[in-house]
């Protein structure tokens, strides 16, 4: 069976979250999507060019442990506004995205650009500063020292980035089901986002 679950939004929304959650949920594998652009970005700042970085990025590129670093997201929303580089790493997500027995990718441009057709479609969000301060928590916790002020800032020219850039801009696919975290505890947000699915998939049978 085929069936697909497009999650988009911006950095810190709670994407990653409701994906890992619905692929446990309901057995389907998951692709963190920005865990691509992030080890091009961490390749560029070894010395490679993006667009090589991305025609030859392999598996264990996105499982370096030092991707999540303040470093490595600024680099990944610069390579990921780079044309070759995005198209590079379609084919690669469009492939995990038709797999048998249903997959989760969470990204930017999900819904609107790699799986247009996906059967369940959400743009998640949540206010700048809620944002900010749950990337702030999951840096320190990670032994990083940043100020939430500086993380906020960091959020900001992010989002700035990814919604202005030309080529799949961050921005709600026209039928995605638009989901605000801010007040949500974790546990309702699966709870919203799995009743979506269920709803899909009981559809289908
Ligand atoms: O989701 P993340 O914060 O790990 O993503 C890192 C960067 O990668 C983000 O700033 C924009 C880019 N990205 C993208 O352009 N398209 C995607 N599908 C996923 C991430």
């Amino acid at each position: 069976m085929q069936f697909t679950v497009a999650i988009d939004g911006p950095a810190a929304a709670g994407k990653g979250t409701i994906a890992r959650g619905l692929a446990e949920t309901f057995g389907f594998a998951h692709l963190d999507t920005g865990l691509l652009y992030r080890a091009v970005g961490r390749r560029m700042l070894d010395g490679t060019p993006p667009e090589i970085a991305a025609a030859t990025l392999r598996l264990r590129d996105i499982a370096r442990p030092d991707l999540r670093t303040p470093e490595v997201s600024d680099a990944s929303s610069q390579v990921a506004a780079i044309a070759e580089v995005r198209n590079a790493l379609v084919h690669f997500q469009r492939d995990f995205a038709g797999r048998d027995g249903g997959a989760v990718l969470d990204g930017r441009d999900i819904g609107t650009v790699i799986c247009p057709d996906a059967h369940v479609k959400l743009f998640v969000s949540a206010t700048p500063e809620v944002r900010a301060y749950r990337r702030w928590l999951e840096l320190t916790d990670a032994g990083h020292e940043i100020s939430e002020a500086d993380v906020l800032a960091d959020v900001l020219a992010r989002d700035k980035r990814d919604s202005e850039r030309e080529d799949a801009p961050l921005k709600p696919a026209a039928d995605a089901v638009m989901f605000d975290t801010s007040r949500m505890t974790i546990d309702e947000a699966l709870e919203q986002a799995a009743s979506l699915v269920r709803t899909q998939l009981e559809a289908r049978r």
